[in-house]
């Protein structure tokens, strides 16, 4: 039930710090060690390359556990999206794991991946919102992102609850591998709950950010790099499902290379930098567009935020900045589609699960 809630999508925004919360209970022993069954840690160690299938959110989701394994596990990883490995396979690795990610379990695309790699023997996991799912109960072995239902089509707690199992993983895929890393996913994605928690306490600043920037335009791009890359594309993806705005995530740099054509006086720009390394770069990108007329929005995180910055989000790590910044994104998004008259829960055109191909 929404309860006082407008919309399911503002609902589940707001539980966000509480599902992480409750990953961690769920994750985590009598000793505050992390607790995974012993097969899909096993399965984990032996793969010599990860292969992750997803559509839509969960796809966004995936490119970060891409990020996640590969910098604290040291283990390769390849993110597809499910309908495009479906009919064209990359070449394999001799001893693959598949990772499915999907919030509903029921995906078509992803399921016609994973009959496929059954069919070959390769080991699979699926991470779900939906134990008895499909995907769930077709997999090898299945971890549970326990973000309770998620109503609205708009995929948001979901997809920072994925996040938040993948950041376990790959600190236990970490130790089981023996490498010493410093990342304490159970210390970090608590102060990351914590983090979430103050960005949904200032929804005042995330209406006005939208009724500036969004309330009139037809168009908005959203450019971030490294981590902040992966969540702009995210953002894209919520602000066009659910407002109808023709939005677009791109890499910092790339912007340059083409799409910088589009940018006419007053289009709105937002940029997001949470990764110190490359917050020069991600401002000068700005620049460029600013030039051009462009009306920027900076989302920044507390340590590289400048003074007039739109938003700053409280420090967390490097690698968990991606669930906390994607909130002002949900929240700007939200605000946006709210302004604009449009079905937050129930936008055109869209179903909460996609089970044909
Ligand atoms: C976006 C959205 C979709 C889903 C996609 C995959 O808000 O909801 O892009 O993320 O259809 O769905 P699942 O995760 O159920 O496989």
């Amino acid at each position: 039930e929404k309860g006082t809630y407008a919309h399911y999508m503002l609902k589940e925004i707001d539980e966000q710090p509480l599902v992480i919360r409750n990953i961690l209970q769920k994750y985590q022993d009598e000793a505050n060690e992390i607790k995974l069954p012993n097969d899909i840690r096993t399965s984990f160690h032996a793969a010599d390359r990860v292969y992750i299938i997803a559509a839509g959110t969960s796809y966004h989701a995936g490119l970060v556990g891409k990020e996640l394994m590969e910098k604290v596990v040291g283990k390769p990883v390849e993110v597809h999206i499910a309908s495009e490995f479906l009919y064209n396979q990359p070449l394999l690795s001799p001893n693959p794991l598949f990772i499915f990610i999907s919030q509903s379990g029921e995906t078509a695309d992803c399921r016609g991946v994973l009959v496929n790699v059954k069919e070959a023997g390769h080991p699979s996991l699926t991470i779900t919102n939906v134990p008895g799912s499909t995907l769930s109960r077709e997999a090898d072995h299945t971890l549970h992102t326990y973000a309770g239902p998620e109503i609205a089509v708009a995929s948001t707690k979901a997809y920072t609850a994925q996040m938040a199992v993948l950041a376990i993983l790959a600190m236990d895929g970490a130790h089981a591998a023996g490498s010493d890393t410093d990342f304490d996913a159970l210390h970090e994605l608590s102060i990351a709950a914590n983090a979430m928690e103050t960005l949904c306490d200032a929804k005042d600043d995330m209406e006005q950010i939208a009724r500036d920037y969004l309330f009139e335009t037809r168009n908005a791009f959203f450019i971030g790099r490294s981590f902040d890359y992966h969540v702009v594309q995210e953002g894209a993806l919520k602000l066009k499902e659910i407002s109808y705005i023709q939005a677009e995530g791109f890499a910092g740099g790339e912007l340059k290379h083409g799409t910088i054509a589009l940018i006419e006086e007053g289009t709105p720009v937002i940029a997001l930098s949470t990764q110190e390394n490359v917050d020069l770069n991600i401002r000068g990108n700005l620049q460029e567009v600013v030039a051009r007329g462009a009306n920027p929005c900076v989302v920044s995180m507390d340590g590289c935020h400048r003074a007039d910055d739109q938003v700053v989000i409280p420090l967390v790590h490097a690698y968990l900045t991606p669930l906390v910044a994607v909130v002002p994104l949900q929240l700007i998004s939200y605000y946006a589609a709210l302004h604009r008259g449009c079905d937050v829960d129930k936008p055109r055109n869209l179903a909460k699960s996609v089970t044909v191909e």
